[in-house]
């Protein structure tokens, strides 16, 4: 007979925050600049770059099971999780897994490339109307253009992580039993008795402070370049 359940808070608010805010931003960003919204595309742009600058920090030093130190293990052990892909049981875990925790770096990195470059894009490259970054007359025009590449560039990688990491979410569904999404949304777990142990969460003054801080200094950036 299984185990019974009980439910246990594995993701903080801050954590569900940042994704789903960042699901939002990517999508708007993405809109905006296929439609030509380009004050909707700084400002959800901007937003996104407050948003990973805050997820880095909470990774740093906020709840356990979302600082990297937690859930970033060895390529080894992502790949022993995979070849346990297979394997029926039940989700025991209260952090990412070894492989997702891969996946999440990776897309962390893309969506900070993606919202960093963005900063010195000019209206050359992607772009119909003169459009620049506010950091763009900062640097080089060579330079500005290798952004503006990058920039059109790192979009295509990060949505085929995208669509992995939902494939991924399924899979665990569909295959395995394992409910990924529901956590994410509602921060609640079922997890079996023996391994419902509850995380730390971190404190919400340090987590608003932090993401004060994220906001005040891509606020900041915007600045230095006259607004955009
Ligand atoms: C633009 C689209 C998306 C991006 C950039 C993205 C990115 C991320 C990142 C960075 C994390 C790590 C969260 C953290 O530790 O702070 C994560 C986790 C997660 N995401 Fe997404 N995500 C996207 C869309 C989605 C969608 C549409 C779903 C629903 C099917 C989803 C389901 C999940 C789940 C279930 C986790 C937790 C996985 C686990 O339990 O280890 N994501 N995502």
């Amino acid at each position: 007979m299984a185990e019974p359940t009980v439910p246990v808070k594995v993701w903080d608010g801050w954590v569900r925050l940042f994704h789903w805010g960042t699901v939002a931003c990517v999508l708007v960003s993405y809109v905006s600049a296929k439609t030509d919204n380009w004050d909707i595309h700084y400002a959800s742009g901007y937003t996104l770059l407050a948003l990973v600058l805050f997820r880095i920090a909470w990774g740093l030093v906020g709840s356990d099971n979302a600082r990297f130190a937690t859930f970033v293990r060895s390529p080894l052990a992502a790949l022993r999780e995979l070849a346990r892909f297979g394997r029926a049981g039940p989700d025991v875990a209260t952090t990412h897994n070894a492989a997702g925790a891969w996946m999440i770096v990776l897309m962390l990195a893309l969506l900070l490339a993606q919202a960093v470059s963005g900063l010195f894009t000019n209206h050359d490259v992607g772009f119909t109307y003169s459009q620049h970054g506010p950091l763009a007359n900062w640097v080089s025009e060579a330079t500005s253009e290798r952004m503006s590449g990058l920039h059109v560039q790192i979009i295509d990688l990060l949505l085929i992580a995208v669509l992995v990491h939902v494939m991924a979410a399924l899979a665990y569904r569909l295959l395995k039993g394992h409910d990924l999404v529901g956590p994410m949304v509602t921060g609640v777990k079922q997890l079996p008795e023996s391994a419902a142990r509850a995380p730390r969460h971190g404190s919400a003054a340090l987590a608003l402070s932090l993401i004060a801080a994220a906001a005040g200094a891509v606020w900041a950036v915007t600045r230095l370049g006259g607004g955009g």
